[in-house]
């Protein structure tokens, strides 16, 4: 308060502006308000530009104590200012930075990678190792006619080995192919020999589902054809493809068997995956796995597709995708394929 003779309303009337403004700004609590404050008191028509307009209306000698007076309101009128305007401030950018920040210990989003399913990345590795032994990959529908899954596989209606292949029948006449054997028909009829092929596929049985059977499932046929093939040649790109999926060193057992269209026929053994042949639960104590089955082709169904058998002959082969993945990683039901439960799919599949 500057010194000197001043007439008493007058320093009481900025007294009491300083108080009332000083007052305003402790409640204000954002910019805009402050701004408003700004304007109210401190703008070209605020109170203390007011103020200012009535010293010109004061004795000469107290209108210097009264410019005084007023200066020292604007001064700390503008200093109060400042600071609000900077408490304002640090206020928000607390609130900006509360909003933006990351709680480094929360637990984090998974990202769900996926993964081939377990079948296809298996049928992808099969196929990869028959490529690398010089076969081609040829395919067939899995709709189908009873000739080509049947009568020129030899055999005929009302041969007991139908009863092998408890089949879905359509409306049509047609039926699900109940094995990938028909791809071997369809093959040859349009290709001429020397050839090898296999032929991977969905095949359908009505088969009760059970631990080991699905009414569908994925087979992988294979089929050669030329001069001088025997069963020779046959156990040695079984014994390398079954060594090579398997991923280790096996023994192998053709065990004679019987199918319509191989003559002769074998079913095929492997040492056991989990004891190595000195037998257990797996194996049911016989050393042996059984895998798949396979023969040379007949003559009679060579003959039907017009490949000169005198001449030519082959072997073929075909095998339950399933029953080798389960035997791999220790599957203990087919169902699982087939049910989409991600913790079994993640659990065996890998990227192809
Ligand atoms: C056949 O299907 C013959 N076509 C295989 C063949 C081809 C022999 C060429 C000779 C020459 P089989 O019915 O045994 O054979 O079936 C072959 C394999 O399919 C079986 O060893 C088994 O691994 C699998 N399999 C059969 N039925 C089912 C089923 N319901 N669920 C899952 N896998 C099955
Ligand atoms: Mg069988």
């Amino acid at each position: 308060m500057a010194d000197g003779p001043m007439t008493e309303p007058f320093a009481v009337g900025i007294e009491r502006l300083r108080t009332e403004a000083l007052a305003a700004l402790g409640s204000i609590g954002d910019t805009t308000a402050l701004e408003a404050w700004r304007i109210h008191y401190l703008g070209k028509g605020g109170l203390v530009t007011e103020e200012l307009k009535r010293i010109g209306g004061l004795p000469p000698a107290e209108r210097p104590a009264a410019g005084q007076v007023i200066n020292d309101l604007k001064r700390v009128l503008n200093e109060a200012l400042d600071v609000a305007r900077a408490t304002l401030e640090a206020a928000a950018q607390e609130v900006a930075a509360a909003r933006e920040a990351v709680d480094v210990t929360l637990p984090g989003r998974g990202v769900d990678i996926g993964v081939a399913h377990p079948l296809s990345e298996a049928m992808a590795r099969i196929e990869a190792i028959f490529v690398e032994l010089g076969f081609t990959v040829a395919s067939g529908p899995e709709i189908e006619d009873e000739f080509h899954n049947f009568e020129a596989l030899n055999i005929p209606a009302h041969h007991p080995a139908r009863a092998m292949h408890d089949t879905f029948y359509l409306d049509s006449g047609r039926l699900l192919r109940t094995h990938t054997s028909t791809v071997q028909i369809r093959y040859m009829e349009h290709h001429k020999p020397p050839f090898r092929i296999i032929a991977p596929g969905r095949v359908y049985r009505s088969d009760a589902p059970d631990p080991t059977h699905s009414p569908v499932f994925h087979q992988i046929e294979g089929l050669a054809v030329g001069p001088e093939l025997t069963m020779g040649h046959l156990k040695s790109v079984l014994k390398t493809f079954l060594q090579a999926f398997f991923e280790r060193q096996l023994a192998l057992r053709l065990r004679p068997s019987y199918f319509p269209f191989t003559e002769p026929s074998a079913e095929v053994d492997i040492s056991c995956l989990l004891c190595g042949g000195s037998g257990c639960r797996v194996c049911k104590n016989t050393g042996w796995i059984e895998v798949l089955g396979c023969g040379l082709v007949h003559p009679a169904v060579l003959a039907r597709v017009g490949i000169d058998a005198e001449a030519l002959g082959g072997f073929a082969f075909g095998m339950g995708v399933e029953r080798l993945v389960m035997l791999r990683d220790g599957v203990p039901d087919v169902r699982l394929f087939y049910e989409n439960d991600l913790r079994f799919l993640k659990g065996i599949g890998t990227c192809a």
